[in-house]
């Protein structure tokens, strides 16, 4: 398969899908997988017609982690020198809304991509773990901080502790993942939801992300400073014109992403 192939890409209105699709390997996520989607980040984020993402994977898999199978003979250095996780926070940076469409297995460097994404979606028969430590190392792309801000150190610790999974139901009782549809109907309700959010401002979106994002990564003084100065900054767009102008005309608003 050619590395195009690892992530395939597939528009619809304002969204776009990202397919990770290395079936075979349980979309193991390799160095040349990542590099795919990075490509595909850069390339729809820098176009205006794109208003919010969906990551998926297969129904059996949305990944099964890190490639082990790349990885298992590195040497500390090689792994530092590689920087090959920091690669993969180009998800985490990017501005437009994205949501993860999970089923099947999202475990260890799985589960981290889900939690770089702003909203999960899961299939009923999605499962999510951090199973490191059954290879002899710890989750590396955020598995410790971001599982922690999201269900508490408690069940974090048991999760990455243990490595066992948990599932979807649990995750949706725990707040890693916002709904839970039957197999057949999860990848549609989360492209249904990224519908719903690239109809709003775009411009808007994207502060309010930036902002929900501060508040568990600054301190609650930064956090309120950074909210008031994207709300201040949003009066400068169009769209806010136009928004609260047809909110006034009583009609429906045409947002264009300035
Ligand atoms: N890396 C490389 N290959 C993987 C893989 C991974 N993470 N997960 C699965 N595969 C491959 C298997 O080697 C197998 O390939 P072959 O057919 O060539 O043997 C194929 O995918 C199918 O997998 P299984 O036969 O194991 O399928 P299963 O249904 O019996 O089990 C599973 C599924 C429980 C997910 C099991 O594959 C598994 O435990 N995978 C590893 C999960 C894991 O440990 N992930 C953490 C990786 S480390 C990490 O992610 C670090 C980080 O924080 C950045």
């Amino acid at each position: 398969m050619s590395d195009e192939q690892l992530v395939l890409a597939a528009v619809d209105g304002h969204v776009a899908t990202l397919t990770l699709n290395r079936p075979k390997a349980l979309n193991a996520i390799s160095p040349a997988l990542i590099e795919t989607l990075i490509a595909h980040l850069d390339r729809f984020e820098a176009d205006e017609q794109i208003r919010a993402l969906v990551l998926t994977g297969s129904d059996r898999a949305f990944a099964a982690g890190a490639d082990i199978k790349a990885m298992s003979t590195a040497s500390a250095s090689e792994m530092l020198l590689g920087r090959s996780i920091e690669r993969w926070t180009r998800l985490a940076a990017c501005r437009k809304p994205i949501i993860a469409a999970v089923s099947g297995y999202a475990f260890g460097g799985g589960c981290e991509l889900a939690m770089m994404c702003d909203i999960i979606i899961a299939s009923e028969s999605a499962q999510f773990s951090q199973p490191e430590v059954n290879l002899g190392v710890m989750p590396g792309a955020g598995g410790t901080q971001r599982l922690t801000r999201a269900i508490g150190p408690q069940r974090a610790m048991e999760m990455v502790l243990t490595g066992n999974p948990i599932t979807a139901q649990e995750a949706l009782q725990y707040g890693l993942v916002n709904r839970i549809f039957p197999i057949e109907r999860y990848l549609a309700e989360a492209q249904a939801l990224a519908a719903t959010i690239a109809e709003k401002a775009p411009i808007a979106v994207m502060l309010a992300k930036e902002a929900i994002r501060a508040a568990s990564e600054t301190t609650l003084r930064e956090g309120l400073a950074l909210e008031l100065r994207n709300f201040y900054l949003l009066f400068d767009t169009e769209d806010q014109k136009e928004g609260m102008r047809a909110f006034i005309e009583k009609r429906k608003p045409i947002f264009k992403g300035r």
